[in-house]
């Protein structure tokens, strides 16, 4: 579907974010020839600098991150023409007349304000957007996450930009659900008859989804210290993971039809206890160690860093499910910086053959296992159980693997790239909606009071490792392991 014409905007469009992800991406979607001649991208910043000094600061900081394969200078020098550069201050309505002079008056053109900023401005933007009369009927608002910082601050924020936006022009952001093999699981659930009949508490035996980072917290420190793992990853990222892997057919893939089902998930989310608050969650911290084969410092010697801070940067939750669907089938989460590879993955263990014809006894038999790759690369792998040519009967682990890439051979898109375009589309169904957000943090919050309130340390773990040892017991407790510690040797 072409796009109609549009103006971009983007608060905090000289930020990390920007530079990294979202101008590589427009940039990407403009060479593919996704965009229509006339678009404009309008980046906000504080720093008085002309749209030429701007450029300059995009071809040291954003032209970096663009794929070697994708990047022309030719097409890049014509896609520099499109970026204007507006400088004001976000919080003061009164700075924002050059922002409506460069904006184009055309009820026709699609307008997005993208707010790649911290959480607390977006309420205020918002009312400045408004004040100013540049919040029109054809306007679209992206909120990147975090969203909020618990259940309050999420609720306030969905309130007042509310009072500006209607909940359809309110795009809230989750990078993941972007993901090429996110969009891949959910074609493999409702677009084969094999695996749906599975899907449920009488075949699985258990879920774990893991997104594993061998990059420490870099330069984002100051962010990172008011956030911590539990809210940069496990309130969003993996709870999304978890709503596709778990929420029940929706109706059609339009944008309430999917997110009806994802709410119900995080509304069916097992409430913690105080037992379960101390037994089902494990905290770590990296300390100094080792990542493909380099030294690299503990969290509190990082740039910045407090030296006695308690942030936590691996969270491991087993989190369970009140449905006729997934009660008693545990889901682990667990996400971590610096740890020993660098993967995402969903991994959905079946139970074990109930018993065995052969000689084999049943517990030689690797249960299967269905493995939902997102990152480094994205996949599918089938374990099975196969027999070893010759004679005799002896049956062994074998893999079905399916590598995207190979299998298609079309060009990858980042999340941001089809994310930007939905947004341009009007397109809501990857986007979350408010009640699905304040769903997330209320099981979430819990959590966040219990730390608090214990002062709990987070428990230590060498960088290069897969987080502290606790991880594993809390898992091997209910006689199971992580698929890294099952794999054989
Ligand atoms: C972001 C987090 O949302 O996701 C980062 O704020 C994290 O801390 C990143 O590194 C991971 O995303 P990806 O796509 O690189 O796995």
């Amino acid at each position: 579907m072409a796009l109609t014409d549009f103006d971009l905007v983007l608060f905090g469009g000289g930020g990390d974010l920007s530079m990294r992800k979202l101008i590589p991406a427009m940039y990407a979607r403009d060479r593919a020839g996704d965009l229509p001649p006339n678009a404009q991208i309008i980046c906000i910043g504080r720093q008085s600098w002309s749209d030429a000094e701007f450029i300059n600061a995009l071809n040291e900081n954003a032209r970096p991150h663009i794929n070697e394969k994708v990047f022309a200078q030719a097409s890049w020098d014509k896609f520099c023409l499109r970026v204007r550069y507006v400088s004001l201050d976000a919080t003061d309505a009164t700075t924002y007349q050059p922002l409506n002079d460069v904006l184009r008056n055309d009820a026709a053109l699609t307008r997005v304000f993208y707010l790649a900023t911290p959480p607390t401005l977006f309420a205020q933007i918002c009312h400045n957007l408004s004040e100013r009369g540049l919040a029109t009927e054809n306007s679209r608002v992206v909120l990147e996450k975090p969203l909020g910082r618990d259940l309050a601050s999420a609720k306030q924020i969905n309130l007042e930009v509310g009072q500006v936006f209607k909940e359809s022009q309110i795009f809230r952001i989750d990078h993941y659900l972007g993901k090429e093999a996110v969009q891949n699981l959910l074609a493999l659930r409702f677009g084969n008859v094999l695996f749906e009949p599975l899907w449920r508490r009488e075949w699985i035996s258990d879920v774990q989804i893991t997104i594993a980072e061998e990059i420490g917290v870099g330069n984002r420190m100051g962010y990172y210290e008011t956030s911590g793992a539990l809210r940069d990853m496990m309130q969003n990222h993996l709870l999304q993971l978890l709503c596709i892997v778990a929420m029940e057919p929706p109706l059609s893939v339009t944008p309430d039809a999917v997110r009806d089902e994802k709410l119900k998930v995080l509304r069916s989310l097992k409430p913690f206890t105080p037992t379960t608050l101390a037994k089902n969650i494990v905290r770590g911290q990296y300390r100094a160690g080792h990542v493909e084969g380099k030294a690299v410092p503990a969290y509190r010697q990082e740039k910045n860093a407090d030296p006695d801070s308690n942030t936590e940067t691996f969270v491991a939750v087993k989190a369970e499910i009140d449905t006729w669907r997934w009660a008693g089938v545990p889901f682990y989460l667990r996400t971590g910086k610096r740890m020993a590879d660098q993967l995402a993955e969903i991994v959905v263990r079946f139970k074990a053959i109930p018993h065995s014809i052969f000689a084999q006894s049943t517990n030689s038999f690797q249960p299967n296992c269905l493995v939902i790759r997102l990152q480094p690369d994205d996949g599918l792998q089938l374990n099975l159980m196969a027999k070893t040519p010759g004679d005799g009967m002896r049956l062994k682990p074998v893999e079905l693997e399916l590598d995207f890439a190979e299998t298609f051979k079309a060009p990858r898109m980042d999340a941001y790239e089809r994310l930007l375009l939905d947004v341009l589309r009007g397109q809501l169904t990857l986007f979350m909606r408010s009640d699905e957000l304040e769903a997330a943090w209320e099981w979430v919050e819990p959590v966040l009071r219990h730390w608090e309130q214990e002062g709990n340390e987070p428990l230590p773990y060498a960088s290069g490792t897969w987080g502290p040892a606790a991880a594993s017991a809390l898992i091997g407790r209910d006689g199971l392991q992580w698929r890294e510690e099952a794999l054989p040797e």
